[in-house]
């Protein structure tokens, strides 16, 4: 079968395939919680791609910075939140293939820890040489993006601009090629019958998941937890039309609207702002595999995960997939929520 991904210019940058490990001791506390069998639990170790940290990003970034380079870029521009983990990795790609970064970063979280202001990603941001512009959150965003733009080319600079969360349909191809790395690796335990969960903000990661499963027609159903918009319709319209045209520059058939399943109940008052249903999830994750998630993406991503496996709606399956999408920084700048009593 020919590479669907060949046609694209690509850098390398992650280490794959991520490990899929199976969570044999959460399998356990749960059990004990719910007194039910649980399918098999896996976690699919996307916080260990590498590049400062790691994290979902780096898939989508080997596609962007490979369209950068190919149009003779010198500068990326991004965007996102304050601790965007989207925004470090970028910084770190950057750097990787030795380009500038400026990262404008929109101050929406009213989280007012000294830490979010100063550590976590941001820290890591800094000690990547990027250049960081804190917009606050009423600012227009497409006139900031366009005058960054204008000022860089003035400036005799070729800049780039990735859309919020890497996004685009070329960064989502790293998650089309990621659903395919992880049907394999679920073909190779024998396992046919699989859920895939994973937090979904900007949706390029399951706009991607998504264009992946129409190529291969085949494998593990996509779940979402919404951790970014109170207008989940909105936002599910947006994944679909993304995972279409994702889907299409692979030459796959176009997904229909009923693929993006998003589970809307664990996003809390609004994106960023912590619930005690994560803080508990990232202790568990923590205290029974040792692995850290983060408190805006993963930990309410897992908290779904946790409440959907307890109210049986997985109980059918053979296996249960957690994709771990990284953001660890992100505990640094939430360090009030987990500080030692
Ligand atoms: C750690 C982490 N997990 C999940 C996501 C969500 O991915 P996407 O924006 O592709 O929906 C992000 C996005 O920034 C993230 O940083």
């Amino acid at each position: 079968m020919p590479d669907p991904f060949g046609n694209f210019p690509r850098l390398t940058l992650a280490h794959l395939p991520t490990p899929l490990v199976e969570m044999k001791r959460l399998r356990e506390a749960l059990s004990r919680e719910t007194g039910q069998t649980l399918p098999r639990l896996f976690i699919k170790r996307d916080d260990c791609t590498g590049l400062a940290g790691g994290g979902n990003k780096t898939r989508k970034l080997e596609f962007l910075i490979g369209e950068a380079l190919a149009g003779g870029a010198d500068t990326v521009v991004t965007t996102g939140a304050v601790q965007s983990n989207h925004a470090r990795q970028t910084a770190a790609a950057a750097a990787a293939a030795g380009l500038s970064s400026v990262l404008v970063l929109f101050d929406t979280v009213p989280y007012r820890g000294h830490a979010y202001r100063r550590s976590g990603n941001l820290l890591l941001d800094a000690v990547l040489g990027a250049e960081v512009r804190i917009m606050p959150a009423d600012a227009d965003a497409g006139a900031v993006f366009a005058a960054v733009m204008d000022e860089l080319r003035a400036a005799g600079r070729n800049p780039y601009f990735v859309p919020v969360g890497g996004s685009s349909a070329v960064g989502s191809l790293g998650y089309a090629n990621a659903y395919l790395e992880l049907a394999a690796q679920l073909d190779g335990a024998g396992i046919a019958d699989a859920v895939l969960v994973h937090a979904s903000s900007s949706g390029g990661t399951q706009a991607g998941l998504i264009a992946g499963a129409c190529h291969l027609g085949r494998g593990p159903e996509i779940q979402a937890v919404n951790v970014y918009r109170t207008d989940s319709g909105a936002m599910a319209d947006g994944i679909h039309a993304l995972a279409c045209k994702t889907a299409a520059l692979i030459d796959a058939p176009a997904p229909a609207p009923g693929a993006v399943i998003l589970d809307n109940h664990h996003l809390g008052e609004r994106y960023g702002m912590p619930t005690e249903a994560m803080r508990r999830a990232v202790e568990l994750i923590a205290r029974t595999e040792g692995v850290l998630l983060d408190p805006v993406y993963t930990g309410k991503g897992m908290a779904g995960f946790i409440a959907q496996l307890l109210a049986g709606a997985h109980s059918l399956r053979e296996a249960a997939v957690f994709l771990h999408t990284g953001g660890m920084p992100g505990l640094f700048a939430y360090e009030e929520e987990f500080a030692v009593s």
